[in-house]
C-alpha cells in the first residue's frame, strides 16, 4: 500500500514526531511505501486565499471554491499545493498526525485541508481524486477518566467524518495517545508500542 503521512507539529523532537518516525519505520517494515509531509518543517502556509494561485486573481468578488475549480481545470496552483495534491493522489492511505489543539487541528493542518483538498480536486462533481482511505493519529493533553477518553474518541471521529466522511473516503479507526507530555518513559513507550500494533492491524492490503 502507498501511505502518505502528514504531520503537523512545530518540534521535530516532540512525541508527535516520535509517532511519525515510528509510523514510517513500521509501515516500511510491513512492506508499504511511505511519503511524508512535515507541514511546519516544509514551511507550508496555513491560510487559504488568493495566494494559492500562481497568477494574480481578478479584481471582482473572489470566491475560494470557484477559484479552486477554475485552477483544477486550467492549472496554476502554487507549487506546495500541487506537490501535496500529487502525494494525496499517489497514496492509497493518508495518515494525519497531530496534537489536539483547542479541541481540533493545529491551524497549519486545517489549512492543508482547506487548500489541498480543494473543490474540483477532492470534492464536487467530476472531481479528479477518487475516494481513498484516511486515518487520524492524534495526541491529547490527557484523559482523566474513561468517560473523557470516550469524549475524545467522539471528537476525533467527528473531525474525520466532517472531512473524509464527507469526501466518501474509508475512515480507519484512529490512534489516540492521551497525555504523552506528562507521561513517564514507560507509559510513553507503551503508547508507541500500541501505535505500531495499531498500524500493523489496521493498515492492510485488501485482497
Ligand atoms: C495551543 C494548544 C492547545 C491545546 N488544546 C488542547 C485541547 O483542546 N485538548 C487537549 O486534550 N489538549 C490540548 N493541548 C495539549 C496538547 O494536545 C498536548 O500537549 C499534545 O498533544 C502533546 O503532544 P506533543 O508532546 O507531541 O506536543 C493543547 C496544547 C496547545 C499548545
Amino acid at each position: 500500500m502507498k501511505v502518505h503521512v502528514v504531520t503537523a507539529h512545530p518540534e521535530s523532537r516532540s512525541f508527535n514526531f516520535a509517532l511519525r518516525r515510528l509510523a514510517v519505520e513500521t509501515l516500511q517494515d510491513e512492506g508499504h511505501e511511505v511519503r511524508c509531509s512535515d507541514l511546519y518543517q516544509d514551511g507550508f502556509r496555513a491560510s487559504a486565499g488568493p495566494g494559492d494561485f500562481e497568477k494574480p486573481q481578478g479584481s471582482g468578488s473572489w470566491q475560494l471554491a470557484s477559484a479552486q475549480l477554475d485552477h483544477e481545470k486550467h492549472g496554476g496552483f502554487v507549487f506546495e499545493i500541487r506537490r501535496e495534491q500529487e502525494r494525496v493522489l499517489w497514496a492509497d492511505l493518508t495518515i494525519l498526525q497531530f496534537p489536539i489543539w483547542w479541541g481540533s487541528y493545529p491551524a497549519i493542518l486545517k489549512g492543508w485541508i482547506d487548500r489541498v483538498l480543494s473543490y474540483g480536486f477532492a470534492y464536487g462533481r467530476n472531481r479528479t481524486l477518487p475516494p481513498r482511505a484516511a486515518m487520524y493519529s492524534v495526541t491529547t493533553g490527557g484523559a482523566a477518566t474513561d468517560a473523557e477518553a470516550v469524549e475524545y474518541r467522539e471528537r476525533v471521529d467527528g473531525l474525520s467524518e466532517d472531512v473524509f466522511g464527507y469526501l466518501g473516503w474509508q475512515v480507519l479507526p484512529p490512534s489516540i495517545c492521551h497525555g504523552p507530555a506528562n507521561a513517564g518513559a514507560e507509559a510513553r513507550q507503551q503508547m508507541l508500542d500500541d501505535f505500531a500494533n495499531h498500524l500493523r492491524k489496521e493498515v492492510v492490503v485488501e485482497t
